[in-house]
């Protein structure tokens, strides 16, 4: 059992190391060795009262996402996602030992420090600087997903993958972050989770007029059509379409830079792919850019 005051003590005592943190985990960059290595305590998901409710919910059998259960089960969930990716061959950190055996009973995570850059900051310098970097990303994608689709293993797709969850270091893409989604899922729902936080996520990081290159260049190289139509269908076909477009207003109202689902498979159906040798049609201004 983990108790709320063995977790303060641990947390105390790695203060030093804490990484600046948006999210409702405590994650820490710790020397060791003359290395780092990244370790997570796994804390309570915000609003707090629906964590309670949905985790107690999944202790009595009733089925929750990953991210709803307790500390122990997301851990185990995560470092069992860890060990699948890399037995895969896709690059993930390496699972370690914690170097903090008296606090077995607070769940938490070791695995080898990263010394990258999130995805986030890349796009921060604009998309068309990062665009080779981006057809290679989405180049790996692509094959994860086909092997993914391939051997119907769930596992290999990344619920979580907001920009800030993916790392390059060495030419290379890692993804972290693996304690979220619906492993009950079919593997074209589990795709589709993983491809709407993504685009979502990225669009979100550009400027409103750099959003449709990116779109452009996903679909040049995700050349699954499939899972197109399901993103599109799973939007436009829920039940309480007026209800989502007025919500979707209210978002957008809120805050004009947010990408909203509409706004994902509008441009994913506006963005037809380059064909170099075709003269340029000219388009209205409006047709060019997410607003
Ligand atoms: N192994 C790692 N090496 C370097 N940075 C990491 C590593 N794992 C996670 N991070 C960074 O720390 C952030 C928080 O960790 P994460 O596992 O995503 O926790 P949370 O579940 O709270 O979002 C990530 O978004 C990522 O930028
Ligand atoms: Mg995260």
């Amino acid at each position: 059992m983990y108790s709320r005051n063995r977790t303060r003590d641990f947390l105390s005592r790695l203060a030093p190391y804490g990484l600046k943190s948006v999210h409702s985990n405590e994650a820490f960059r710790i020397p060791q060795n003359g290395r780092f290595l990244f370790l997570k305590v796994y804390g309570p998901k915000k609003p707090r009262i629906f964590y309670e409710l949905r985790s107690r919910l999944d202790a009595i059998g009733m089925r929750q996402p990953i991210e709803y259960r307790v500390p122990p089960r997301r851990k185990d969930f995560e470092e069992a996602c860890l060990k699948h990716w890399r037995e895969k061959g896709f690059s993930v950190p390496h699972l370690l030992a914690s170097p903090f055996p008296e606090y077995e009973g607070v769940p938490h995570l070791c695995t080898t420090f990263i010394e990258g850059v999130t995805m986030k900051s890349i796009l921060s310098q604009g998309y068309f600087s990062a665009e080779g970097r981006l057809e290679i990303f989405f180049e790996d994608l692509f094959r994860r997903h086909a092997l993914a689709f391939r051997t119907s293993d769930t596992l290999l797709f990344h619920i979580d993958a907001n920009t800030q969850n993916i790392l390059e270091a060495g030419n290379q893409f890692y993804h972290v972050d693996f304690e979220m989604g619906r492993p009950w899922e079919r593997p074209m729902e589990c795709a589709c989770r993983e491809i709407t936080k993504l685009l979502i996520s990225m669009g979100q990081d550009l400027p409103s007029g750099e959003r449709n290159p990116l779109y452009r260049l996903f679909k040049k190289v995700y050349r699954n059509r499939d899972l197109l139509d399901f993103l599109d269908r799973s939007i436009h076909r829920r039940p309480f379409q007026n209800v989502h477009r007025w919500r979707n207003r209210r978002k957008k109202e809120e805050d004009p830079r947010r990408v909203t689902l509409y706004d994902l498979a509008e441009a994913l159906q506006d963005t037809t792919e380059e064909r170099p040798q075709t003269p340029p049609i000219k388009k209205e201004s409006h047709d060019g850019c997410l607003p």
